[in-house]
């Protein structure tokens, strides 16, 4: 888990009874509406680290049959690492965004050189490899190592603050930090995995940026924005 630090006092997080009604219906709601996406059936870190490159700016259905193709052709971190970098390049074209595949095998090479072959597992270790950023970090740890690491990226962003903020700018830099210590909060001790998927997939198909599928969403009754923003504060 981060902890970040802010100048001000920072707005109230929310309360024990609120983070468990979050967790238990986002939960519920994980297990009987989950996606099969091929990266969830992996705990390989270089699986999920493909994965999660790959889904940076791009849906998952044009992501799955790439993905898939892509793990065919470099398996593993030393396949990506002894391939020329130009043939990455040209595997990877179609998805666009065409610095990631750079990115990925720079981190191949590294991983191959330094650390044999292994992604290594702990946060500082993580953040300091070109590319890696708070999101992608998070991700890695919890959905190949297991650990209780925090994760937000846009989708979870606009969840968290449509159930628990409701105002201000998602935007500004307070309220990310403030997302991130929300999301710090939320975690549950057991399940990080599924929570944490289960927080992405709830973005991804339910509380979607434009016209947010609210008669569906298993967070209607405790969400901030739902009921209109004035009956907790
Ligand atoms: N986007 C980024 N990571 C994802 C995941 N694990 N499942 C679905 N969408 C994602």
């Amino acid at each position: 888990m981060t902890t970040r630090s802010t100048a001000a006092a920072p707005p109230a997080l929310p309360d024990a009874a609120w983070r468990r009604r979050f967790r238990r219906r986002i939960l519920g709601w994980y297990a009987r509406n989950k996606r099969d996406l091929p990266w969830r059936n992996t705990r390989d870190p270089y699986r999920i680290l493909v994965s999660e490159v790959m889904l940076q700016q791009t849906q998952v259905d044009r992501v799955a049959p790439k993905y898939l193709e892509w793990l065919e052709r470099f398996p593993t971190f030393r396949a990506l690492a002894d391939a020329p970098v130009r043939d990455a390049a040209r595997a990877w074209r179609p998805l666009g965004y065409n610095a990631r595949p750079l990115r990925l095998h720079a981190i191949a090479r590294e991983v191959s050189r330094d650390y044999g072959g292994q992604l290594p597992s702990d946060e500082s270790t993580l953040r300091r490899f070109r590319g890696l950023g708070p999101y992608t970090v998070g991700a890695i740890r919890s959905f190949a190592f297991g650990q209780r690491a925090s994760l937000v990226d846009t989708n979870v962003a606009r969840v968290l603050f449509r159930v628990f903020v409701a105002r201000g700018d998602p935007k500004s830099h307070a309220l990310q930090r403030h997302l991130w210590r929300i999301a710090d909060a939320m975690l549950p001790r057991r399940k990080v995995w599924d929570y944490n998927q289960a927080l992405m997939e709830l973005g991804a198909v339910v509380c979607v940026a434009r016209r947010p599928k609210c008669e569906s969403c298993p967070m209607r009754p405790i969400c901030r924005t739902y009921q209109g923003a004035t009956d907790r504060s």
